[in-house]
């Protein structure tokens, strides 16, 4: 984990309210895996740095994709390329992708696509066939990775299947060697109560409310099946099944 002062290269609003932070930050890119995380420092008023997912790297460089949410991303959102910003990271356990699977299937919901951006695009690389089901509200939705079968839905039935992406997963889980996702907690809580996914190992990434981002604050504590654990140093990505998620506030 190092705490680095960046320069930010761009920042620029890809969706309504959903920005493109691309920064250079070395020390960071290079250790960073998919579904690790930074912790941002907002600003003076924001006391709280903001946990923020991984989106990509590349030649020194670490993009975040963020929604514009409350004080601390509206300030990262004004911010202009050649600014810095204090940043945390690489934090948290990152996603498993085991060396034999080669069919893996991603589910994200909203700006869940943000770290399964990052994950999709480094299996493409190393050979794997990558099927995502994304799901969004209306049509304004992220690109996805070059090399991706992509199935769509959104809540409006503008692109693709009109409704829950959770409700594609049966039809896409033969076959597919490891399951990943990431969404808002009501979505992984849905899948939580799928049938077909109970006997099934699916790699999670949670987004949570964080103090410190590395353990010491006891802000993010969730109960497992394994006991307490913090999704900050044990998570952000846990087995579904292992979550006891009626103790999950949503
Ligand atoms: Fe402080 Fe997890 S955010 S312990």
């Amino acid at each position: 984990m190092k705490q680095v002062i960046a320069a930010i290269i761009s920042n620029s609003e890809v969706l309504p309210h959903v920005y493109l932070m691309w920064l250079e930050c070395p020390s960071i890119s290079q250790e960073a895996r998919p579904g690790q995380f930074v912790m941002v420092r907002c600003g003076e008023e924001t006391v709280l740095r903001r946990p923020l997912s991984i989106h990509q790297t590349g030649d020194d460089r670490l993009a975040l994709l963020y929604a514009v949410i409350g004080k601390g991303t509206q300030w990262l959102a004004a911010r202009q390329p050649g600014d810095e910003i204090d940043v945390l990271g690489p934090l948290g356990n990152g996603f498993t992708v085991l060396p034999e699977p080669q069919n893996l299937l991603l589910v994200a919901g909203g700006i869940g696509i943000a770290p399964l951006y990052y994950l999709a695009d480094m299996a493409v690389k190393d050979g794997k066939q990558v099927t995502l089901l994304y799901g969004t509200a209306n049509k304004d939705r992220y690109p996805v990775p070059a090399g991706v079968t992509e199935v769509a839905s959104t809540e409006d039935g503008s692109v693709g299947y009109r409704g829950m992406i959770t409700e594609l997963i049966p039809q896409y889980l033969e076959g597919a060697d490891q399951v990943f996702a990431c969404g808002p907690l009501p979505m992984l809580q849905n899948m939580a109560n799928m049938p077909e996914l109970k006997e099934r190992s699916v790699q999670i990434s949670l987004e949570m409310r964080m103090g410190c981002g590395f353990g010491v604050c006891y802000s993010c504590t969730i109960k497992t099946g394994h006991g307490l654990k913090q999704v900050c140093k044990d998570g952000p990505v846990f087995e579904l099944n292992d979550i006891i998620w009626e103790e999950i506030r949503i």
